[in-house]
């Protein structure tokens, strides 16, 4: 399977990152092919909202979401990779996610699978339900099939991460599939 594991924080070696990392390890290990698209150090601007792609089309934007939307569209699989910034996405990850308008269709037909890594400071037991909330809406709005959420609490450092057994845990998720 083609995966493509979406990072998006500005801490090229952070804590979502880490995580990410290990989901890769074990995903390559069960003999997947893993690309990485690191939307915290690129060129992805928001959205113009013209209409011109009609949610189907080309965008008239000319930026690295021209690369990113060819890897998604010849992938089978997306991670989503994120440090939690106000309960959601970061804003490099939600530039993407909007940037989709211009191939909602072709990427909803796709029934892609996916998954979530989030690395947040806090472990309240409530610190992860607004994002995974949100995921799980666009899951369903996008046809997604959600192969699992790797939601990191207590990541707020790399040596917290490093500590926290999530890293394991995407391991698992990688090898698993
Ligand atoms: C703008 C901003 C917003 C944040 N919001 C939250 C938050 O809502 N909850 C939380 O637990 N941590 C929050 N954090 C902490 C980060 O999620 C945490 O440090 C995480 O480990 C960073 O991951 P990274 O190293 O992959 O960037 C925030 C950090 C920043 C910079």
């Amino acid at each position: 399977m083609k995966i493509l594991v979406i990072e998006s924080s500005p801490h090229k070696n952070g804590s979502s990152n880490l995580i990410a990392s290990s989901f890769t390890k074990g995903a390559k290990e069960s003999g997947h092919e893993v690309t990485i698209f690191d939307a915290g150090h690129s060129k992805v601007n928001p959205c113009l909202a013209c209409d011109r792609c009609g949610m189907d089309g080309a965008c008239v934007q000319k930026d690295d979401m021209e690369k990113l939307r060819n890897l998604i569209l010849s992938s089978d699989m997306m991670v989503l990779a994120t440090p939690l910034y106000y309960f959601g996405f970061s804003s490099q990850l939600k530039l993407v996610i909007d940037r989709w308008y211009s191939f909602t269709t072709a990427l909803s037909a796709k029934h892609m699978k996916t998954a979530l890594i989030v690395a947040a400071w806090d472990s309240n037991d409530w610190t992860m339900e607004d994002i995974a909330h949100h995921y799980r809406t666009l899951c369903r709005y996008m046809n997604f099939q959600d192969i699992g959420m790797i939601l990191g609490k207590g990541c707020g450092s790399v040596s917290m991460t490093k500590n926290s057994g999530f890293p394991e845990k995407a391991y698992e998720l990688g090898r698993s599939l």
